[in-house]
């Protein structure tokens, strides 16, 4: 039986009402068919034989994005590329009727050897950038809704980052990449990805400048992503002014790697009940950013994570000290949280 959208939101709001053992309660959603657009989440392959994972990402979910096995370190073999860790994971989603996000073709924190043998060449590395983007863009042609063409271009202080292909390729690294990844593949949606755009505004500001003077500068730039890793003390608002500021370009949007951090340090001293309220709130004001956009801008949400146990926030280097990190949705045992009715609650 199909719970109408008032039926989960009448069901969502009276168990939060009966405040916190309404994580126990049934499981609300399934968050893909309330959500008018993708609910993703990230994945790796090895969780696909987990069955906790698997379950509650076939019933919550509708598309993954690999964590790692799409990204140049994951793809480097001795004798050029081995495709068989990104390659798995595709035939796994597909297997699950889970579509694909790819992440990412360029990234300043991820290079090869190949490439490392050719710095300073410059011919011979535009030829290998060219190649690598071309080959892995063109690989999975037909097999990913979107591309992370570009991930992370910019420093906190908005500047362009110092890395391995801007100082082989020069700032024009980002829009070769939007050429090449198009030239593979002429549909899909290509977007340039950071983070902190949130509580950085003059980063916001200067990853917007630097959408603008790619559009201008006819890279085939399709959609930007703001990658919300956000804390539970995040003011009220600030997603939905990030998100708000970003679709003033006209393209789609991803929120493409939600969560929210509840080890935050004045804050830890709070109750857990007011870190779970605040983080639920702000996964309500995520879904809420989302759903003021038109329908053709909404590329969707991604979480970073199915359950808290699945975070990178709960693997080193991120995970030290006393507090374990509870940034997801669902709980270690795939059990909702408040923060996942608030989210099916707003999606509703
Ligand atoms: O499992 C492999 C192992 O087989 C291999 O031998 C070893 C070699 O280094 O790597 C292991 O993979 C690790 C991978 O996560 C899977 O667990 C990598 O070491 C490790 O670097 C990788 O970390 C990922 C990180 O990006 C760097 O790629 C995290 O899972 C992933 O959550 C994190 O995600 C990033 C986004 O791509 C960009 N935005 C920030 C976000 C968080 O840092």
């Amino acid at each position: 039986m199909r719970l109408s959208r008032r039926g989960a939101l009448a069901s969502a709001l009276a168990l939060a009402a009966c405040g916190r053992q309404a994580a126990a309660g049934p499981e609300p959603g399934p968050l893909k068919s309330l959500a008018r657009f993708p609910i993703g989440v990230a994945a790796m392959t090895g969780q696909f034989d987990d069955l906790g994972w698997s379950e509650l990402v076939r019933r919550q979910f509708g598309r993954v994005t690999p964590e790692w096995e799409m990204k140049t370190e994951a793809l480097a073999g001795p004798g050029g590329y081995d495709f068989q860790r990104p390659d798995s994971l595709v035939s796994r989603a597909e297997a699950m009727g889970l579509k694909v996000h790819g992440h990412t073709l360029v990234w300043y924190a991820e290079t090869s050897r190949e490439f490392e043998r050719l710095d300073g060449q410059k011919q011979a590395y535009a030829e290998a950038y060219r190649a690598y983007v071309t080959t892995v863009a063109g690989r999975y042609r037909g097999k990913v809704t979107g591309w992370d063409a570009v991930n992370e271009p910019l420093s906190d202080d908005g500047a362009l980052r110092d890395c391995r292909w801007r100082r082989n390729l020069g700032d024009g690294y980002i829009r070769l990449a939007f050429l090449h990844a198009r030239e593979a593949d002429p549909a899909a949606p290509l977007f340039l990805n950071d983070y902190d755009l949130e509580t950085r505004p003059a980063k916001r500001a200067a990853f917007l400048r630097l959408a603008e003077g790619l559009l201008k500068a006819g890279a085939p730039l399709t959609g930007v992503g703001t990658q919300t890793h956000v804390n539970a003390a995040l003011e009220p608002g600030a997603i939905k002014a990030a998100v708000a500021d970003l679709a003033s370009l006209g393209l789609p949007v991803h929120v493409s790697e939600f969560d929210v951090s509840v080890k935050v340090g004045q804050l830890a001293a709070l109750r857990a009940e007011g870190l779970e309220q605040r983080q639920a709130a702000l996964a309500a004001e995520t879904v809420e950013a989302v759903m003021r956009l038109p329908q053709r801008q909404r590329y969707g949400i991604t979480l970073w994570g199915a359950r808290d146990r699945d975070s990178w926030l709960r693997r080193p280097p991120e995970d030290r000290g006393l507090i374990r990190d509870r940034p997801l949705l669902f709980d270690d045992n795939g059990r909702p949280k408040a923060a996942a009715r608030a989210f099916a609650g707003a999606l509703s």
